[in-house]
């Protein structure tokens, strides 16, 4: 049998997460329903962080908002003391109005707008450049006080090829030539402080690409600060820390990442002459993936001749990574939490795609029109990637500790898939 982790916890037949009742939560507030546990989120930010402090001071987490940007989430890492890894104006807007003041907030993106780069220097975060080309357009707007270029460090890994951001094939970062070229441009235009970044992928659980890309990218870091002089503030490793989603999933050993990834950094740093910059990590998965659940009602249980289906009211409109990367969320049916498995189903949304998997082949109790489903480590990439196709209005988050819970989202309403669009029922002349 599956066995529940902190926050999630059986109580009987009843799931409860950070101590509130899966299905008092779908009573009160209907389902599609994420529901973020406050302690989960705080916990992992400090595992990661005792971790990585046992080896090296100077540790600054960068938590990647994209993962999940409810204001809530990011208020409880502002409040743990983290940074913020953002990659649009809109997600600097949302760290902004959750409390990071901007020497907190790094920019990461890729294929950016001029009015973009404007917003930016306005706001003054810290920009980390993907291109020659960026680096001269943002140039022409301000000299930035400080500055961090993306580099390719050869090196990608990932749970699937979409997620894989390093490498020979990849639109992202800076190839050595080019990283060396703008660092010169940006010393000639007057930047005093610099750092340096790379990002390599994401739902990693083996320690060993981390190290190997961390080898090769700290030995561009070496080839620049003495071809051109520029000394690092910081050198950011990126995020791509996995989380078990598969029972038989191994964690990865935070232990042994720490100790091997700033082992490494701490050798090279000296060896190369590099100071003492500040090592960054900018984890998304690792902090919000198992801290949030996603509950859903069973609707329709329907066999045919060769499947047998349930049929509940989230889609890949609420949880896309099932469809997009072929990703396994471990469910548990909230109202059986004690029952035994005894059927395989598939489990599917409301959509009108064949493709509109939650689950293939999945032993399951025994279900029931009118069961609870919770779809495990759904924090991360859930919400932030869901959408209003087949014209559905996005599923509610609340926010749940200790026993107590809080609505942080409220569920989209049919008004909202409408209020921004007009009827033309004639052309202007
Ligand atoms: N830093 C940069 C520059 C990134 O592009 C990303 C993720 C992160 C940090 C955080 O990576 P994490 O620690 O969460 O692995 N939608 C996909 C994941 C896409 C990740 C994109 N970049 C999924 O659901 O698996």
């Amino acid at each position: 049998m599956y066995t529940l982790k902190e926050p999630l916890e059986g109580r009987g037949n009843q799931l409860f997460i950070d101590g509130v009742s899966a299905k008092s939560l779908a009573e009160k507030f209907d389902t599609p329903l994420y529901v973020i546990s406050e302690t989960g989120i705080r916990r992992n930010f400090q595992r990661l962080q005792n971790a990585l402090k046992q080896h090296y001071e100077k540790v600054k987490i960068f938590y990647a908002a994209k993962a999940n940007s409810n204001l809530a989430v990011l208020k409880i890492l502002e409040s743990e003391g983290a940074n913020i890894d953002t990659v649009s104006p809109g997600e600097v807007l949302l760290a902004l109005t959750s409390g990071f003041t901007p020497d907190r907030i790094i920019f990461t993106g890729t294929s950016v707008r001029n009015d973009e780069l404007k917003f930016l220097s306005d706001s003054n975060v810290i920009v980390n450049i993907d291109s020659l080309s960026q680096l001269n357009r943002l140039l022409k707007i301000a000299v930035p006080k400080i500055l961090s270029v993306r580099v390719n460090p050869e090196v990608g890994a990932g749970h699937h090829s979409h997620v894989i951001t390093a490498g020979k094939h990849t639109k992202f970062g800076l190839w050595e030539k080019d990283a060396l070229t703008a660092y010169k441009v940006a010393k000639q235009a007057g930047v005093k402080k610099f750092g340096i970044h790379m990002h390599i992928g994401s739902g990693i659980l083996d320690v060993k690409p981390f190290v190997s890309a961390l080898g090769r990218f700290l030995e561009i870091a070496r080839k620049i600060h003495e071809q051109t002089g520029v000394d690092f503030e910081f050198v950011d490793v990126g995020g791509g820390i996995g989380v078990p989603y598969k029972p038989e999933d191994k964690e990865i050993d935070l232990q042994e990442y720490a100790e091997k990834v700033l082992s490494l950094f701490k050798d090279k740093t000296n060896q190369y002459g590099l100071g003492e910059p500040y090592f960054c990590v900018e984890p998304g998965r690792f902090i919000v993936a198992d801290a949030s659940v996603l509950l859903t009602t069973v609707n329709t249980v329907k066999i045919t001749p060769y499947r047998k289906f349930i049929g509940v009211d989230a889609g890949f409109n609420t949880l896309v990574r099932p469809a997009m990367y072929g990703s396994y969320h471990h469910i548990i049916v909230a109202n059986k939490a004690d029952a035994r498995v005894e059927e395989k189903y598939d489990v599917v949304g409301p959509i009108c795609e064949s493709g509109d998997l939650l689950a293939k082949d999945r032993p399951l109790p025994k279900i029931d029109e009118g069961d609870l489903l919770a779809i495990l480590n759904a924090g991360a990439y859930g919400f932030a990637m869901s959408s209003q196709y087949n014209a559905r209005p996005r599923a509610a988050e609340v926010l749940v500790k200790k026993g107590k819970h809080k609505l942080v989202r409220e569920r989209e309403q049919l008004d909202d898939l409408m209020s921004s669009q007009q009827i033309s029922a004639e052309w202007e002349q």
